[in-house]
């Protein structure tokens, strides 16, 4: 017998399998304008330099704040704040100023002006690494050129999207597997 009974399934909706998590809050200010978007589609690139890929759609007011800016600000919100994350996601900074509306404290930053969220538990300040697939892939390579971390807990409650509304916050930790990890590897 197999393991699972499998179907065909649509192949614009992998992503409900794939969504890395977690969410995160990206705060971007440029000319005196500040705003906030939620982002669940990014990966990591390398470790040093530190860069992340995230894909930003066009049509979302950050994009040109963060394109002409060529900074932002990765905040890592926790499950306290899941309610805020939907709603920065389902608004734009062309009609309101998110830090306003959602009561998010703005806190400036060390090497960029993009301000970082005080009520995040991390905020990773990032400059535009490479801008050469922005035209076409809407995917910006950032560089995180500082890192601000809660100190506790050590496993903070993010929170994870899998596509279509649903989400999964960060649970059980094991060390199970651990015996069979080669750092080497990653
Ligand atoms: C859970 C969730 C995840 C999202 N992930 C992304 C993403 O990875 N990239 C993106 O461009 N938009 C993403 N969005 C949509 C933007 O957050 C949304 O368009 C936002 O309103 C843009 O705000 P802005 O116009 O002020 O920049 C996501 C929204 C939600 C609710």
């Amino acid at each position: 017998m197999p393991k699972y009974t499998k179907t065909d399934f649509p192949v614009s909706n992998v992503r409900r399998f794939l969504e890395p998590g977690p969410i995160v809050l990206v705060s971007s200010s440029h000319k005196g304008e500040t705003n906030i978007m939620t982002m669940g589609w990014h990966m990591i690139m390398d470790f040093v330099p530190s860069l992340i890929g995230c894909y930003i759609w066009t049509e979302n007011h950050s994009f040109e704040l963060i394109r002409r800016s060529r900074q932002c600000v990765i905040n890592i919100p926790t499950e306290d704040l899941a309610a805020t994350v939907v709603k920065i996601g389902n608004s734009s900074g062309r009609d309101i100023d998110k830090f306003d509306e959602y009561g998010l404290t703005a806190r400036p930053g060390t090497n960029v002006r993009a301000p970082l969220i005080d009520e995040c538990y991390a905020s990773f300040e990032c400059k535009i690494a490479d801008s050469s697939l922005i035209r076409k892939y809407s995917l910006f390579v950032l560089e995180v050129v500082k890192a601000h971390v809660a100190t506790s807990p050590k496993y903070p409650k993010t929170i994870h999207y899998r596509g279509d509304g649903e989400f999964m916050i960060s649970g059980a930790n094991t060390s199970k597997y651990h015996k069979l990890f080669n750092p080497g590897m990653l």
